[in-house]
């Protein structure tokens, strides 16, 4: 009996025609797969009386091998190889892969960073949800300094101590109160004030602090530090001018204006035709700061500045609507790729 079945599968075998690797695949499936043909002799191989087993099973591998010459040799005549991944063409040139571009923010603070950097400072970063000591009391706000006011800090409302930085001085103090003089530290890092979004406002931003506390700190290594990284970010023409201002945490305080970038500092709309730009705050820290947080104020000064960086970026791309920083728009993102 079966040794009929297996002849008769033999000359079918012998018989087999493919013009197609479909075809082809087919006819494997048909007799050499787990479900096909040569299986389902095996399992009736299991029946066969043990004196006729020896040359049943000879006849069967006999058979087995001859489907697999068969079909490979459908394969050759195909002009195909044996191999089963011979559908993937590893020759084929690859898709290209869209690199994404980095943010516009991250592009300028990474450049900000890079010009401190090659002046000594390094990088310290602080956390975001601060507490009061840390953004206001630590640096001398006294207890009624309207920055405190809720019109401009986030509170939480089950942890009235608990709050979102205003701004990034909170890592001054910080990195004062794990660390004693030299310190020369540049801290980027995104705040929060409470405030309406519009084209010139948003309830965050970004901010870069620096802060340098040693013996003989003067006014004039904050100036002359200001000067060079304005020249280096915006080009060696630029110019700085210093109007005095005020902070609780600096003495004394001023603002740093630079030539308008836009007009050449001739006077523009950006520039309110006065020919300058504000893009930051600065000042000799604070004695009490200093010791309120661990430094011996007879012993060492410090100076420290503040910028924005969303004022910056749109300094140098001229950004109209601080919105589209948030907006992840990506033809507003892809407007940079040349930066990157
Ligand atoms: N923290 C100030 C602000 O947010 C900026 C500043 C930083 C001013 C450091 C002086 C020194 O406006």
């Amino acid at each position: 009996m079966i040794l009929e079945k297996i002849k008769e599968l033999q000359q079918r075998v012998e018989g087999l025609q493919a013009t197609t690797a479909d075809e082809i695949e087919k006819l494997r499936i048909q007799y050499l797969s787990k479900k096909g043909e040569l299986s389902a002799l095996m399992n009736e191989f299991r029946n066969v009386p043990a004196e006729q087993k020896k040359e049943v099973g000879m006849r069967i591998n006999e058979l087995k091998q001859k489907a697999f010459d068969k079909i490979n040799s459908l394969r050759e005549a195909l002009g195909g190889n044996n191999d089963a991944d011979s559908a993937i063409d590893i020759t084929r040139t690859a898709y290209p892969i869209r690199l994404g571009t980095r943010h516009p923010l991250t592009l300028v603070k990474n450049e900000i960073i890079d010009i401190f950097s090659r002046l000594g400072f390094s990088l310290a970063e602080g956390p975001e949800i601060e507490d009061d000591w840390h953004v206001f009391s630590s640096m001398n706000f006294a207890d009624d300094h309207p920055a405190r006011d809720m019109q401009d800090t986030f509170f939480i409302e089950a942890h009235p101590d608990i709050i979102l930085r205003t701004h990034t001085s909170s890592v001054q103090s910080r990195v004062m109160e794990r660390q004693q003089p030299p310190i020369r530290v540049i801290c980027p890092g995104r705040v929060y004030r409470n405030e309406a979004i519009s084209a010139r406002a948003h309830c965050f931003f970004h901010q870069v602090e620096g802060l340098y506390v040693d013996q003989d700190v003067s006014f004039t290594d904050l100036k002359q530090v200001l000067l060079l990284f304005a020249k280096e970010l915006f080009g060696p023409d630029t110019k700085i001018r210093l109007r005095p201002s005020y902070f609780p945490f600096t003495e004394p305080s001023a603002e740093m204006d630079i030539s308008c970038n836009i007009c050449g500092g001739v006077g523009c709309g950006f520039c309110k035709h006065t020919g300058w730009v504000e893009i930051l705050g600065c000042g000799m820290v604070h004695p009490r700061v200093l010791e309120l947080n661990g430094i011996d104020s007879t012993k060492y000064k410090g100076y420290a500045f503040g910028m924005g960086i969303e004022r910056i970026t749109n300094l140098k791309y001229q950004v109209s609507d601080l919105r589209l920083f948030s907006e992840n728009d990506v033809r507003f993102l892809e407007e940079f790729e040349a930066a990157n």
